[in-house]
């Protein structure tokens, strides 16, 4: 879980900050014919892989969130850092799809990508510094149950 969780992160990022600084400007020198047939062309290569990332980063971070929680006493900043984390994350998600999506709200979307791809850059930036302080914070492991004391032990 732990490395689907880094795989879809490094995937979700690294192709925000592709679409920003390498695809957004070079699509200023082709004409609005040419932009509008490449959008369809990214948009029917990278819709699963979206979708797929988007998936493994929910499940693998809850489920680590849920053994991270039973095992370990977490700081007290634990989980307000986390909460904050995960409306971030839900708003890259969203933004991502935003972008990517042909309906008609998706388009005025895509008529400011400038200023999405830049929240989303932003955001993620946010995102991964927070991981990173979640990871490093003191995790306490919780004390095991007592063994239940054995009838005859207690007799004798
Ligand atoms: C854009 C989305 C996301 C990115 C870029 C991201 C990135 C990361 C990174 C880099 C780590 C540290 C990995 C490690 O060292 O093992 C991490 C850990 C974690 N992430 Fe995410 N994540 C995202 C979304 C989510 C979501 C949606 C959830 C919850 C549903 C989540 C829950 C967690 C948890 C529980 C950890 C472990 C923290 C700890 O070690 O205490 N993440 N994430």
């Amino acid at each position: 879980m732990r490395w689907a969780h880094i795989f879809a992160a490094v995937t979700a990022a690294g192709s925000t900050f592709f679409m920003r600084w390498a695809l957004l400007p070079s699509l200023d020198s082709i004409d609005e014919a040419s932009r509008a047939k490449l959008h369809q062309a990214i948009r029917a290569r990278w819709v699963l892989p979206l979708h797929l990332s988007i998936t493994f980063l929910l499940v693998s971070g809850l489920y680590n969130f849920m053994m991270i929680m039973k095992t370990y006493q977490l700081e007290k900043f634990y989980h307000p850092l986390f909460g904050i984390k995960f409306l971030l994350a839900l708003a890259v998600f969203f933004i991502a799809i935003q972008l990517i999506g042909k309906s008609a709200a998706a388009q005025k979307f895509q008529q400011n990508r400038r200023l999405w791809l830049n929240v989303n850059v932003v955001l993620m930036v946010g995102i991964i510094l927070i991981s990173g302080v979640l990871r490093q914070s003191v995790k306490t492991p919780k004390l095991e149950q007592p063994a239940a004391v054995a009838p005859a032990a207690e007799q004798s």
